[in-house]
């Protein structure tokens, strides 16, 4: 695989230089250029009209996405966008100026060395955000950052599967005072400040540099960054796609598990997405200290979604520890155990809830072997060939969060 592109050899100086000048200061370095990849990034091929469309492997084949075949289409991607667009938005994502203490950007939760994850069970807001021991000032959320890995393919996003597209999903962490607890109107008066974003957003929305930064436009940009995201490389995808020596014996042992009609994981984690976007039920235990979280049931009163959270992917799933909507298990190793136990063995007393058809009526009864066997398939599904390059600085000139390859702490 082709590895990070190198997108920043040009600026690269010029970056350094605007770190140094403008930490605190919101504004440009005299002199410095910014400028935006004309490119689309690896995965994506440019159309006659200037925008960048998904290619893969999964394209040639065909029948209906749900069937669950390892030769199956994938669903459609959000739409495709100028790889100015997506360019700016990776700025943005890596750009602390977005939240109200500049210090948290997107990427302190969604970090690009945890597999966009962080690493924790619940997420630390503002202050706190980050990996490693929690800072002064954050306070744990109740929930944790699921990966953005293939996050462009998803009908639903969040646990609840409360936001229907990624424009409407960013809008909730922006805007969260547990968050990035910035406004509206603050975010649009700091961006409009400082000239390079001025002249970026004018160039990647094709249009005049006197025009305001908005809101709508830096979530389109955000949006169409994270569909940028794409993993389907793994050695996984190679034996699916015909290279039969990709996965080791135990590791099919696991695929055969995975997809059989006792575990029935490919049921729900459907192949290729590992995701169905679906609301299930499936009894995942409570989060000792909070109140019981109902999931899409506390937003809906249909008894059918209580307890019900969206099937998260199960792509570069080996790099995103801990695991649930909050953590509640440590490795894969427990959440298979989790599954192989009776169905609705950890739901708290008192609590009603519909657990899904696909989760057996019996113990699975996975022996030990089985269990390992579909905890390596599991690793078979990491592929972060195409991450894309972290920005070395960013227009604001607030630092950029530490990441393997540079020498702050993080
Ligand atoms: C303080 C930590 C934090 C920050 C900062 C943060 N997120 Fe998140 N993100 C989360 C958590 C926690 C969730 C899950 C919340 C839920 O489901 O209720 C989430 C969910 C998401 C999802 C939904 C993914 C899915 O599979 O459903 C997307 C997309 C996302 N965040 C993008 C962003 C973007 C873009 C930014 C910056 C504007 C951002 N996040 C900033 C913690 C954070
Ligand atoms: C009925 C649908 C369904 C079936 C069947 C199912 N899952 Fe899940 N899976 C889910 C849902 C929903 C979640 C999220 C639960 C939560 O966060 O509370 C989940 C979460 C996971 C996670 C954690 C992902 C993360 O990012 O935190 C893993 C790993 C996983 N499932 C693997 C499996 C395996 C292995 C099997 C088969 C033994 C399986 N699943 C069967 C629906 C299903």
């Amino acid at each position: 695989m082709s590895g990070a592109p190198q997108r920043f050899a040009a600026q690269g100086l010029g970056a350094v230089l605007a770190l140094i000048f403008c930490v605190g200061s919101g504004a440009a370095a005299p002199g410095q250029e910014w400028r935006l990849d004309d490119a689309c990034p690896p995965g994506f091929e440019e159309l006659a009209g200037g925008t960048c469309a998904f290619r893969s492997f999964y394209e040639i084949y065909g029948g209906s996405v749900d069937h669950g075949g390892l030769r199956a289409a994938l669903p459609a991607i959000r739409g495709a966008a100028r790889p100015q667009l997506i360019d700016l938005g990776r700025y943005l994502f890596f750009d602390p100026l977005l939240a109200a203490d500049r210090r948290t950007s997107c990427a302190h939760c969604h970090h690009p060395d945890l597999g966009y994850a962080d690493g924790r069970g619940r997420s630390m807001g503002l202050a706190g955000a980050g990996v490693g021991p929690a800072r002064s000032g954050g306070a744990a959320l109740s929930r944790g950052a699921p990966t953005l890995w293939n996050v462009g393919f998803l009908r639903r996003l969040f646990w609840d599967g409360r936001a229907a597209s990624l424009e409407e999903q960013a809008r909730g962490p922006l805007f969260a005072a547990d968050e990035m607890g910035n406004s509206p109107e603050q975010l649009e008066a700091d961006l409009n400040t400082i000239p390079a974003y001025r002249s970026l957003f004018a160039a990647a929305f094709a249009r005049d540099a006197a025009a305001p930064i908005t809101v709508a436009e830096v979530v389109r940009a955000l949006a169409a960054f994270q569909s940028s995201l794409v993993s389907f490389n793994s050695r996984y995808d190679r034996y699916a796609h015909g290279d039969a020596k990709a996965l080791d014996a135990q590791e099919l042992d696991g695929l055969n598990v995975f997809r059989g009609f006792v575990a029935r994981c490919s049921q729900c984690h459907i192949p290729p997405l590992f995701t169905d976007s679906e609301m299930a039920v499936i009894g995942a235990p409570p989060v000792p200290g909070l109140p019981y979280d109902a999931g899409a049931g506390a937003l809906d009163p249909d008894p059918a979604l209580r307890g019900a959270f969206r099937v998260p992917t199960l792509r570069n799933v080996a790099r995103t520890a801990p695991y649930f909507q909050a953590g509640q298990f440590k490795d894969l190793d427990a959440v298979v155990r989790f599954y192989n136990d009776a169905r609705g063995h950890a739901v708290p007393a008192g609590q009603a809830l519909q657990i899904h058809w696909h989760i057996p009526m019996s113990r699975p009864m996975l022996s030990d072997a089985d269990v390992a066997a579909l905890v390596a398939f599991l690793g078979t599904l990491t592929d972060e060939s195409m991450a894309p390059a972290v920005p070395p600085a960013v227009p604001s000139g607030l630092p950029v969060v530490a990441h393997s390859g540079s020498s702050l702490p993080r």
